[in-house]
């Protein structure tokens, strides 16, 4: 992913920055000329830069100016200089918000060293003499809106460090930049519109290490020459539409650390020629076409950390050499051919810690050798035929380092083992779904107290929903949907913290994704009444009860589940009034009580104006809307029973950290089995967007693509809200991703909110490309949580 490969370069950089000296203003005053240049490079800009004062001034010294970084001109031995004055070595401004367009003029400072205007809103072309800097050693430009080609004619004499990523930029690749820029480490030209094929040339860069193409619309094979790169550590090529066969030079690489050629249209088999690669740790080759096996070189490497081929026609056999693979901490194979017994030598491989071997062809059970299994902390089998899951529980029970364990679509029909004995103390993950099992809800589950995540729709599983999931103090997401539960809804879940408040992200800010939705429906049968305590849970955003035989008052406290959005109670028994106090849910945008015993004056105000008549019908209530109430037999073979609650509570996470922690320290665990989604609107937006719009344009990203209910929700939902006015949609793999959270749309909170709408626009670009890490994301906002307490 080009996200990583920045994350990479970002690291690269620092080293590069301490290796570079530090240049120190002094009180010099700044040579009229770099004035000047400076001068003219605001007048580029739509605003002047906060902390540079009236720039018109001549009498201005600009060395002391935000951002800028003088030396004097003899330090710098420019005897030419008939006063020692200040040169501009450094002009530093990321992340200002500078919106306009970057000047020929800039090449006027003509001693920059240092040139970081990343993370701004520059755009237009980029100008020529940005490529003819005699002393820039340092260029960053990464995200911003600069557009066009680069220009044909290059000469960075000594440029070290170059990162244009995340931008706009098209035409071919600048393959030829090392004919004069012979020094460059670290290129980085990901997220961009390159087209054309990678043709040769870049393999004169003979210093280069880190070479970022990611994300482009690059064709063809892989030019040769990229071969000779001896230093060459990183090769991000991923997201592009490559093809033809993976090519046996790359084992002249023999830096090479990682290598990440995913989601592109390579095929064939992958050669086996990695056994010359010797720090080859990270190989990204999921989602292509390749076929035949793992080859030999890399399922004995000792320096391999993470193998992902996930999405491949690969088949056969699992044979891995866990004597060889001693470092190998992440295997994703899922989404492949592979066939034969579940391979029972993994726990052999000392460090793994993550597998990922759902949709493939296994048969049999869970190996005994798993109870060995110390390390593992992620496993999934999702759909691998897998059967006796009696078994697999006592085996994996004894994997105490196990979080998150998804076997979905396995053991079909059986029944779901009530055997007191099993404890999964270190679980926070289990998804079971659609394995049809049969039983009740077993009392060992109840041991599981770490558990943030529960999904076991599609199964049979009868009887009540216990009262003990109340104690999951780290829930958020519960699916419990297409079973035949019966009863009362626990009246422990209106209780659940994680629910309430924001105790889960004060903890830990990445805790899980918000939702939290339970569902019920076919035969479960709801009874009882709704209590009056799910008023506490302040960070709902939808109730859905409806179809179910709910009875008494709708409770007046509802009103206390102040963000809520939607709030479905029709198709119940319920009697008494419709409470007034519910005309403060001033986000209620969606409400409906129809057909229930409800009598007496539908409340006037707010919302409820907007509610149509069909919200109310089916009662014997009197008001705007009183349409009269149709008669309605409703067959039961129609009836479909749904409780939904979704909460989007407090914690803006992502993937759980625990996950990326399991696996090596790279970010590797987001290829690693995430599905996620972005969606995006106009950076313009943010002048005419209502708070409701921007709610509805919440980013919204899944905790794991392996989780088949989760996914197939997931996709509903996105279809759902991509419907509602989304033109932008991100496409849903293998993108950057952040999350919006609607935890600080509090409408008391006008300046947090505008805040929020800034982020909101720096984020959402016209093109689906360009946007902050989370890790930006999470920061800006944890900044605005701050601001407000203090
Ligand atoms: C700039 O000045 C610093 C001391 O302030 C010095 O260490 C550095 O070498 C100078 N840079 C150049 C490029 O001369
Ligand atoms: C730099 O200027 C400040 C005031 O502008 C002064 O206090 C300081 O002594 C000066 N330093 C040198 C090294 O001239
Ligand atoms: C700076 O000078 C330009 C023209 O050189 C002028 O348009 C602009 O208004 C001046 N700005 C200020 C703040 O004086
Ligand atoms: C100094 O200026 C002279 C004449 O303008 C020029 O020939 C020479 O190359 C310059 N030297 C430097 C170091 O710039
Ligand atoms: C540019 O600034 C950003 C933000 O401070 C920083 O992360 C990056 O390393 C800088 N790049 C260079 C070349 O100094
Ligand atoms: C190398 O630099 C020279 C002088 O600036 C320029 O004319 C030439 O086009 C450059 N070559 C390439 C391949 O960019
Ligand atoms: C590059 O993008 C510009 C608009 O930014 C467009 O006019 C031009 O045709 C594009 N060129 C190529 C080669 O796609
Ligand atoms: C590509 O790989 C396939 C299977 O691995 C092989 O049959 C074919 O000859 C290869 N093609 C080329 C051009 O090397
Ligand atoms: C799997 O890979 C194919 C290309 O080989 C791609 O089109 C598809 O989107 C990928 N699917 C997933 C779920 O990654
Ligand atoms: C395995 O990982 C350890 C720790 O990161 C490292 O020191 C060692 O060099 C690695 N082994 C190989 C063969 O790369
Ligand atoms: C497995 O790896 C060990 C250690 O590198 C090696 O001695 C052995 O020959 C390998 N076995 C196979 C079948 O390649
Ligand atoms: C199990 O997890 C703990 C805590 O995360 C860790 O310290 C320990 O090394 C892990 N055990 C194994 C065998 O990996």
């Amino acid at each position: 992913m080009a996200v990583q490969d920045l994350w990479v370069l970002f690291l690269v950089l620092g080293l590069l920055m301490f290796r570079a000296q530090v240049l120190q203003s002094q009180n010099l005053t700044c040579s009229q000329n770099d004035l000047k240049a400076l001068q003219d490079f605001v007048r580029g800009l739509k605003l002047p830069i906060e902390g540079w004062g009236d720039t018109n001034s001549s009498s201005h010294d600009c060395c002391n100016w935000l951002g800028i970084t003088c030396n004097s001109s003899s330090s710098l031995g420019l005897v030419n200089d008939s006063v020692d004055s200040g040169r501009v070595t450094k002009l530093e401004l990321p992340n200002r918000r500078l919106n306009g367009e970057l000047l020929e003029s800039i090449g006027s400072l003509d001693q920059l060293r240092t040139l970081n205007l990343s993370h701004n809103f520059l755009k237009n072309s980029l100008p020529f003499s940005l490529f003819h800097f005699p002393k820039l050693e340092f260029l960053d430009l990464n995200s911003n809106d600069f557009s066009g080609s680069i220009p044909p004619s290059i000469n960075l004499p000594s440029i070290i460090f170059l990162d244009i990523s995340s931008n706009y930029l098209n035409g071919s690749l600048p393959t030829h930049i090392c004919q004069n820029s012979s020094r460059i480490q670290a290129l980085g030209l990901a997220v961009n519109y390159f087209s054309g094929t990678l043709s040769p040339g870049l393999g004169s860069c003979t210093t280069l290490e880190h070479l970022c193409l990611g994300m482009n619309d690059l064709t063809g094979g892989i030019s040769e020459d990229i071969f000779q790169l001896q230093k060459l550590k990183l090769l991000g090529l991923q997201d592009n539409k490559l093809s033809g066969n993976l090519s046996a030079g790359i084992s002249k690489l023999r830096s090479l650390e990682r290598l990440d050629i995913s989601s592109n249209g390579f095929s064939g088999t992958i050669p086996d020629v990695f056994h010359s690669l010797s720090k080859f740790k990270f190989f990204l080759g999921h989602s292509n076409d390749f076929v035949g096996t793992i080859p030999h070189s890399l399922a004995n490497s000792p320096s391999l950390n993470l193998l992902n081929l996930r999405n491949n026609s690969l088949g056969g056999i699992i044979d891995l050499n866990c004597s060889a693979l001693t470092n190998l901490s992440s295997l994703d194979l899922a989404s492949n051919n592979f066939s034969g017994p579940v391979p029972v030598n993994l726990p052999s491989c000392k460090n793994l810690k993550n597998i990922n071997l759902a949709r493939n062809k296994f048969t049999g059970q869970i190996p005994e050798s798993f109870r060995d299994f110390q390390g593992l902390s992620f496993l999934s089998f999702s759909n691998c035929s897998i059967s006796n899951l009696s078994s697999a529980l006592q085996i994996l029970q004894q994997c105490k380092n196990l979080t998150t364990l998804v076997l979905t679509l396995n053991f079909h029909g059986e029944a779901l083992p009530d055997n007191p004995v099993l404890h999964f103390e270190n679980l926070k993950v289990l998804v079971m779904a659609n394995c049809k099992l049969t039983g009740s809800m077993p009392q060992w589950l109840a041991g599981s107290s770490k558990l943030q995540l529960v999904d076991l729709s599609w199964n049979r599983l009868t009887g009540p929903i216990p009262s003990w999931f109340g104690g999951f103090v780290n829930l958020f997401y519960l699916d419990l949907s297409n079973n035949s539960f019966t009863g009362e809804i626990p009246k422990s879940l209106t209780g659940l913290p994680s629910l309430i408040n924001r105790s889960i992200s004060i903890e830990d800010p990445f805790t899980g994704f918000p939702i939290f939705p339970v569902k019920e429906s076919n035969d479960n049968i709801l009874t009882g009444r709704i209590w009056p305590e799910f008023g506490n849970l302040k960070k709902l955003h939808v109730f859905e009860l409806s179809y179910n035989r709910l009875s008494g008052p709708i409770p007046s406290e509802l009103s206390g589940m102040t963000s809520l959005e939607t709030l479905y109670l029709s198709h119940n028994n319920l009697s008494g009034t419709i409470p007034w106090s519910l005309v403060n849910l001033s986000f209620l945008s969606k409400f409906s009580v129809a057909y229930n015993q409800l009598h007496g004056k539908i409340p006037t105000g707010s919302q409820f104006m907007t509610f149509p008549n069909s919200s109310f019908e089916g009662n014997h209530l009197c008001g705007d809307h009183g349409a009269p109430p149709l008669p309605k037999i409703r067959s039961t073979f129609l009836l479909t029973l749904m409780i939904m609650i979704v909460l989007r509570a407090n914690s803006r996470g992502e993937v759980d950290p625990e996950w990326v922690d399991a696996g090596a320290d790279d970010k590797e665990l987001e290829e690693f089995g995430s599905g996620l989604v972005v969606l995006l609107q106009n950076k313009e937006c943010y002048k005419d967007l209502s708070l409701e719009n921007l709610l509805k344009k919440l980013a919204i990203k899944r905790l794991s693509g392996d989780c088949g209910q989760m996914d197939r929700e997931f996709h509903a939902e996105v279809e759902a809200l991509s419907r509602a006015q989304h033109p932008n949609l991100m496409k849903k793999e293998n993108r950057e991703s952040e999350v919006f959270d609607p935890f600080i749309y509090d409408k008391q909170n006008d300046k947090e909110l505008h805040r929020v709408f800034e982020i909101a626009c720096l984020c959402l670009s016209e093109y689906p490309k360009l946007r902050p890490s989370t890790e930006q994301l999470v920061s800006w906002l944890d900044n605005i949580d701050t601001n407000t307490n203090t």
